[in-house]
């Protein structure tokens, strides 16, 4: 290797890693949950919010946002045409087996109700359509 393409790779390198760290965006799940447009929620979204706190925040984030122990839902796939709103019920019953992502099974969630379930899917459905999906 002559000494133009060692130069050549270094500027390769140089650029590439300046356009990682200017494109790569925002990298904790505190930052991407701070970037979400937050609706103004309807009556049933709001209790939805609340039950969603209190039973799937910990894995799929503030906001929808995802952790590191389940995905975002402002994703393509989760709008309501791929994962329907019965998707929301038989995962949160029965669990979901890990498939489009490697954060491992999602298990059973205990303790949460059918109404609970319907009243979080209005609220990640109306936090979907604020941001896109
Ligand atoms: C212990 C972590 C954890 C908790 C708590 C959790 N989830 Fe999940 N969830 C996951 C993971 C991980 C996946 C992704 C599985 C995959 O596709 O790889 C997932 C996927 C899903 C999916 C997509 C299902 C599908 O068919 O692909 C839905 C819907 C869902 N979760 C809803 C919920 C709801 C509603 C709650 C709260 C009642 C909740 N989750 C709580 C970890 C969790």
């Amino acid at each position: 290797m002559n000494i133009k393409m060692i130069a050549l790779l270094a500027t390769i390198l140089g650029v590439s890693y300046a356009a990682w760290i200017l494109f790569s965006g925002p990298s904790s799940a505190e930052e991407k949950a701070n970037l979400i447009t937050i609706p103004a929620f309807s009556q049933i979204a709001q209790s939805g919010e609340i039950a969603y706190g209190e039973n799937c925040a910990a894995c799929h984030g503030i906001n929808g946002a995802g952790t590191d122990k389940g995905p975002t839902f402002l994703h393509a796939f989760y709008k309501a045409g791929h994962h329907g709103d019965g998707s929301f019920i038989n995962a949160a019953k029965n669990g979901v087996r890990a498939h489009h992502w490697r954060f491992g099974d999602m298990p059973p969630v205990e303790g949460v109700t059918d109404a609970e379930i319907r009243w979080i899917t209005k609220y990640v459905r109306e936090l979907q359509a604020a941001n896109g999906f």
